[in-house]
């Protein structure tokens, strides 16, 4: 059977030793014989990567392993390159978090301006990877998670057109887990769900058993009264801390504007985003929250195994709810034609929207990558927002190439939760002097 040769990209990031051993546990379907690391930044990566290393030749000595930051080295002889880069690091998020509520605005990494402002850095960085698969093994696929994936996708779909890189997102995977949990699955594999939206951004339709069973009744049942919380919390969930939990909660909401459909976490931030300015501390912001928690254990657990020799007792886990990520890489390798909401052009997926839309819908996945599933005519509520959003996200991007000053103002007033076009340019203003490293210069 062929060994797979990966590169991850973005080596020095805190999900890398969860994927790493999630990697692992996974060999029996998806064989590995060499694992590499990318990174830009050598003294982040090294310290996850000696980690990784010593794990490695505890557990899976057969694996050839090597981290790098020369682009030559690291993409050569590799058939997936799974990303995960944040450009500008926790520091950036930071900012994009805290600017926008100064104006009283939402602060997100992903929604808003925060959203916008992380965009504008991820497009270039994403591109050059983009540009080192097809350069050093242009048989390769990228497997992008690298945020905000809306404005990724668009501008690789825009500015690679052809290169074989796929978008996916974790949030419906986190999701759908907890509603299998809220009615008593033991998986969200047991769902066949329909979906469509843009990422970060959509509605479930139709969610049904393998027998054909409507499971939408139950669910809804559950959403209605508990949003997505649930009375005991998914162990080894990515999402645990006090924030996720009240996004979790918040869905209820969510979920009264249109209970025909149910609805991605992440709309709250659309529809209520006063209510997240009101709940949100301006001094300790989500960033604050993963530098504190996350990043803190990950890099303390990775010193610790250095010192120690040995990973034998970490207390680093499997991030198995990241096993879409082997399923994805799967269906390609062996062309599974396994269903998986992915994020693709829509060309005809959703019948009444922008052909040239980077949408989230199911789709099938096999070797030729993913063919997608038409989600038929949308509703005129759901057809405005996604209008208005996806607006923003092609501005974006059109901003970025032409390094338009006003394209990218535009995109703030037309982002659902910037109040006004002063606040707008006011908070474009902060932005291009916090990112003056990271984004191409305006005109
Ligand atoms: P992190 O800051 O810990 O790690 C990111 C790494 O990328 C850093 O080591 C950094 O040096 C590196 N990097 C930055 N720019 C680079 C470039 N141009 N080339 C190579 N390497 C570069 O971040 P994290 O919290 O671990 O998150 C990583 C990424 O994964 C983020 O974009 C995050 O939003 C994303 N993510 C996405 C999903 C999803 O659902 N799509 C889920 C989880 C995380
Ligand atoms: C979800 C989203 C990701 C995002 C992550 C943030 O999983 O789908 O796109 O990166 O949440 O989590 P964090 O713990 O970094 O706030
Ligand atoms: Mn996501």
């Amino acid at each position: 059977m062929k060994k797979f040769s990966i590169v991850i990209a973005g080596g020095g990031s805190t999900f890398t030793p969860g994927i790493v051993l999630m990697l692992l546990e996974h060999l029996d379907r998806f064989p590995i014989r060499q694992i590499k690391f990318y990174d830009n930044l050598a003294e982040r990566q090294d310290k996850v990567a000696q980690a990784c290393e010593i794990l490695l030749k505890e557990r899976a000595p057969e694996i050839d392993f090597l981290a790098t930051t020369d682009p030559e080295t690291a993409f050569t002889d590799v058939d997936f390159v799974m990303a995960h880069i944040r450009v500008g690091l926790y520091a950036m998020r930071e900012k994009d978090e805290k600017i926008p509520l100064k104006y009283g605005v939402v602060g997100q990494e992903t929604c808003g301006p925060g959203g916008i402002a992380y965009g504008m850095r991820s497009i270039g960085g994403v591109l050059e990877l983009v540009d080192y698969m097809e350069t050093y093994s242009p048989q390769a696929w990228m497997l992008n998670y690298s945020n905000p994936a809306a404005i990724v996708a668009e501008a690789t779909r825009k500015l690679r057109p052809t290169a074989k890189i796929i978008n996916i997102c974790d949030m419906p995977v986190g999701i759908e887990e907890r509603m299998a949990q809220s009615i008593g699955l033991a998986s969200r594999k047991e769902l066949i769900v329909r979906y469509y939206g843009l990422n970060h951004f959509g509605w479930w339709t139709d969610i049904r058993d393998k027998t054909g069973k409507d499971l939408m009744p139950a669910i809804k049942a559950h959403v209605a009264k508990h949003g997505y919380s649930l009375t005991e919390e998914i162990e080894a969930s990515q999402h645990t801390d006090a924030s996720w939990s009240h996004t979790f909660a918040k869905a209820k909401e969510v979920y009264e504007i249109d209970p025909s459909t149910l609805p991605n976490t992440y709309l709250k931030y659309y529809f209520f985003p006063q209510d997240e300015v009101a709940h949100a501390n301006p001094n300790f912001t989500r960033a604050n929250e993963v530098m504190a928690g996350r990043e803190k254990h990950v890099f303390s657990e990775c010193q610790r195994i250095i010192e120690n020799k040995t990973a034998t007792d970490t207390s680093l886990e499997v991030d198995e709810h990241a096993s879409y990520i082997v399923d994805l890489a799967r269906a390609i390798a062996y062309n599974t034609q396994e269903r998986m909401l992915l994020i693709v052009p829509n060309e005809g997926a959703i019948v009444n929207f922008d052909q040239t839309a980077m949408v989230e819908v199911p789709c099938i996945v096999g070797s030729n990558g993913p063919e997608p599933i038409t989600q038929g005519s949308i509703p005129r509520f759901q057809k405005g927002m996604m209008e208005q959003q996806v607006a923003v996200e092609k501005l974006v991007v059109e901003a970025w190439e032409e390094r338009s000053y006003h394209k990218l103002w535009q995109a703030l007033i037309l982002s659902k939760v910037v109040p006004n076009a002063r606040v707008a340019k006011e908070l474009l203003d902060d932005l291009i002097e916090a990112n003056q490293s990271f984004w191409p210069p305006l005109h």
